[in-house]
């Protein structure tokens, strides 16, 4: 185990070697390898860099054949085009090694060797887009072979299954790395509408004095997606979508919508104000739970046929502070449905005294509205009462929108992984998730997960079961809108 890091102050990391395991793998080819040139045609990857592809022996490849296999990704999947000499350069940099997890001897030596090339200072990132069997054998080896010494590792979600699954995988890495070579990624909070959750409450005064329970409602998380599980029965039928979706990411963007203000961004400040939340998120009640089950789920490739994995989850959860004591945070998210939709809705109280008449059209106003569209590019609406033109005080409801696209320079975007890796080369961990704070997650899970409702079924296209109305009563589900 080695010693803290320093945290970087420029924007362009130092030398690195990536070395990338699951390199064959669905997020590495979709996100990763696109990520990774993205990063180099921005100028944000370090001056010299190598990245080793890794997988086990059964899914070995060569190098050549390995950059043939990364083009295709960023052709694919990428924002731009793998041609010109920055494509030929980021080529010449990529390599593949065999990585068995009982023998990292030939890892070991591709890593040396493109260490030896760079020259001196040259530090070493571990992405693990692995999935969560296959963390704690790597972990060890790497531990086991050195090869962990000075390093950073990258660890993706679902960092356990459950509070002991994740503390046994919590004990592996603290055996073998220090906390502060860790970056536990959760994409969300790479986007950057949900970093700009930060800049809006704590830049602006217009909003963050209304931001508590005198004022606000209710909350909605509401991340509906059209996709179904597309060839990931196998993991799927683990995970579902309450383990795959609200454990990590939702509650990570329920953390930044309800913490206080931190002193400063760095990572120690920053992460504990989201801990606090954390520590004040009620254990879940599964009576304020909907689990569905979308309509032909079941005849899935790698999905039992007796399946009771849910693929849409609906809950309310409380935040037991003063800020947030009786407000309702409603999460929602699940495979097929009508709209893939990342949107915040903030819900406002109405005035204490009606003094206007509402037109037909705004008839069901209940308030004003924040709505935070978290999906690229991002954008945020506020929803507010105001005169209709004419000779009567009659209201009707009107908005005020901000775009990203309309805004800012877009050039300038990351996409979510993009983001992260980045911070991870810099040594930034204000953006990534923290082992006692994933632990207390599994804890507020345990007792969906100990005695989960009954799957209720759904139509593909639809808006999950019909009980979510219940659940939400007397509010309503924003989305659609
Ligand atoms: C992943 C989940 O972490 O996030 C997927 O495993 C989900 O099931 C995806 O579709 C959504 O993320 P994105 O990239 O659409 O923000």
């Amino acid at each position: 185990m080695s010693q803290e890091l320093p945290v970087q102050s420029s924007q362009v990391p130092d030398d690195h070697v990536i070395v990338l395991f699951g390199a064959t793998g669905d997020l590495a080819k979709r996100k990763i390898i696109p990520g990774l040139f993205h990063l180099a045609s921005a100028g944000l990857l370090p001056e010299r860099y190598r990245i080793i592809g890794t997988a086990p022996s059964a899914f070995a490849m060569g190098s050549d054949a390995f950059r043939v296999y990364a083009r295709d990704a960023v052709q694919r999947y990428g924002s731009n085009l793998p041609e010109g000499d920055l494509w030929d350069q980021f080529e010449q940099s990529l390599s593949f090694a065999v990585g068995d997890t009982a023998d990292l001897g030939t890892l070991h030596l591709a890593v040396t060797r493109a260490e030896s090339e760079i020259g001196a200072g040259v530090r070493r990132l571990f992405h693990l887009a692995i999935p969560p069997d296959a963390v704690l054998g790597v972990i060890e080896a790497l531990g086991a072979c050195g090869l962990g010494e000075n390093s950073r590792v990258i660890c993706e979600k679902p960092f356990g299954m459950d509070l002991e699954s994740a503390r046994t995988l919590n004990n592996v890495i603290k055996a073998n790395f220090d906390e502060t070579q860790v970056f536990r990624i959760d994409h969300f909070l790479g986007k950057e509408s949900i970093d700009n959750i930060l800049a809006l409450r704590f830049a602006n005064r217009l909003f963050e004095p209304l931001w508590n329970r005198d004022h606000v409602s209710f909350v909605q998380i509401d991340v509906p997606e059209t996709l179904s599980i597309e060839n990931r029965g196998a993991f799927y039928e683990e995970t579902g979508a309450f383990r795959d979706m609200v454990v990590s990411h939702l509650f990570q963007v329920l953390g930044f919508l309800a913490m206080e203000q931190p002193t400063s961004l760095e990572a120690g400040p920053l992460r504990d104000e989201v801990h606090k939340v954390f520590q004040t998120l009620r254990p879940i009640d599964p009576v304020q739970v909907v689990r569905g089950q979308y309509e032909g789920y079941r005849n899935e490739h790698g999905v039992a046929s007796d399946s009771t994995t849910e693929t849409f989850v609906a809950l309310r959860a409380e935040v037991e502070n003063t800020r947030w004591k009786g407000v309702p945070f409603y999460l929602r998210t699940g495979k097929c449905l009508a709209q893939s939709r990342q949107v915040i809705t903030i819900g406002f109280d109405e005035p204490v005294m009606r003094l206007f008449p509402l037109s037909d059209h705004a008839s069901k106003w209940r308030g004003n509205k924040l709505v935070v569209d978290f999906a690229d590019p991002g954008s945020i609406h506020a929803h507010f009462l105001a005169k209709e033109p004419g000779p009567r005080m009659h209201l009707d409801s009107a908005e005020m929108t901000f775009h990203y696209k309309d805004s800012f320079q877009a050039a300038n975007n990351l996409e979510a992984y993009e983001h992260l890796i980045l911070e991870a080369m810099l040594g930034n961990r204000s953006l990534f998730t923290r082992s006692d704070g994933i632990e207390r997650l599994w804890e507020v899970a345990a007792p969906l997960l100990e005695h989960p409702p009954a799957v209720e079924p759904y139509a593909k296209g639809s808006w999950g079961p019909e009980s979510i109305t219940r659940l939400i009563a007397p509010h309503d589900w924003c989305l659609p809108q």
